[in-house]
């Protein structure tokens, strides 16, 4: 049974950051009950080599130190994605710096990459059973110069225990960071990690997918040069290979459209339904840049099966999300996905692959 309903007007009282320590809490000690599983055909699906029980993830920002992995696989979500983590620990910036804004179903953060650093997290993943598909997300320390030396040290760090790296190049709140969006300094970061995980590879080791995470607030010439240096090009990638394994799409956004709560006027990154539509438009977008050819996690605003089958049509492998769970407890990840193997199996789909990118409308 979903308890959250009874407990929910106490959370909501809570300033929204020690709601969710109080969440991270709450799940590490084992007190929230978890969903009935969710074992569908439907939504079994593998991408970038790996195989997902179902396509519904939590998004990166949660569990930014790996701290509540087994807690979140329990609550039914088909892999969770930790970080974003920086090289070294970091406190973030000035409280406040979380705020919800309820009628909107959003919320506004400004929270700079407050983690433990990579050191803490990787010493955290090592020390859990390996079950469950358990993503990466690497940011850089805020006052590091050269944002690749950073972005390598995380590989180099959490390759190990990553099933796949996510480059995080695209949060709104660490001064500079979108910029690194362009082409000649993604080439950088791209060419540099890429160079970490081949090592990795000849010495013996695993290597990870490389996932590259990016904002909703691009330009069509900014998506057309990400698209370009994703597939490989400036990268010297061989012919059968890409110069990442997928894309994420998106992170929190700067706009403030529809927004009606105060807070709407908090600096930060909004997520949250009102990001719904920007998101799932550069997501159809990539995927028309892409051909297809690049398997897409699509983010920003799910909170039903309904949303997470939207973005499966317009170009999505994987969704994630984070919001959602804010305004309606942890059990949303199994509700979204049981709710998704519905509208799957009410359109005559036996396998989500199959819906992949249906609406995404013609290639470019
Ligand atoms: C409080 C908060 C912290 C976040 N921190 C991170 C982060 O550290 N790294 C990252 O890549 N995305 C971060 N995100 C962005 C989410 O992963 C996600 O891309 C975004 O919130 C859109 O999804 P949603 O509408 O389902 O929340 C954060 C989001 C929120 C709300």
């Amino acid at each position: 049974m979903d308890l959250y309903p009874l407990i929910k007007p106490l959370v909501m009282r809570f300033d929204p950051e020690c709601g969710h320590k109080f969440a991270i809490a709450a799940l590490g000690l084992g007190c929230v009950p978890k969903p009935r599983r969710v074992a569908e055909p439907v939504l079994a699906t593998r991408v970038f080599g790996l195989d997902f029980p179902n396509p519904v993830g939590l998004a990166a920002g949660f569990d930014k130190d790996a701290e509540v992995v087994d807690a979140m696989l329990d609550q039914g979500f088909g892999c969770i994605e930790v970080g974003s983590v920086t090289p070294r620990p970091q406190p973030g910036n000035p409280k406040p710096r979380l705020f919800r804004l309820p009628p909107d179903r959003a919320v506004i953060n400004r929270m700079g990459f407050n983690n433990k650093g990579v050191a803490a997290m990787a010493k955290r993943l090592a020390a859990r059973p390996k079950r469950g598909i358990v993503g990466v997300n690497l940011g850089k320390n805020k006052d590091t110069e050269r944002a690749v030396d950073d972005y390598v040290i995380g590989a180099r760090a959490l390759a190990p225990y990553a099933d796949y790296l996510a480059i995080n190049v695209s949060s709104p709140n660490t001064p500079g960071l979108r910029a690194l969006q362009s082409r000649a300094p993604l080439v950088e970061i791209l060419g540099g990690v890429r160079e970490v995980l081949a090592e990795i590879a000849k010495a013996g080791g695993r290597r990870p997918p490389l996932l590259l995470k990016i904002a909703p607030d691009l330009t069509a010439d900014d998506l057309a040069d990400i698209a370009a240096v994703a597939m490989g090009a400036d990268l010297g990638v061989a012919e059968d290979e890409t110069g990442v394994d997928g894309l994420i799409v998106t992170n929190t956004t700067w706009s403030r459209e529809t927004l009606t709560h105060p807070n709407k006027s908090e600096q930060g990154g909004m997520s949250g339904a009102p990001l719904f539509a920007a998101s799932t438009e550069v997501l159809r977008q990539v995927y028309r840049l892409t051909e297809g050819r690049l398997p897409l996690v699509g983010v920003g605003g799910i909170s039903n099966g309904r949303d997470a089958y939207l973005k499966i049509r317009a170009g999505a492998s994987l969704v994630q999300l984070y919001t959602a769970m804010v305004f309606d407890g942890p059990g949303v990840g199994a509700k979204v996905a049981a709710e998704l193997a519905q509208c799957l199996k009410a359109d005559g789909f036996a396998h989500v692959a199959d819906a992949v990118g249906l609406d995404a409308g013609a290639s470019a």
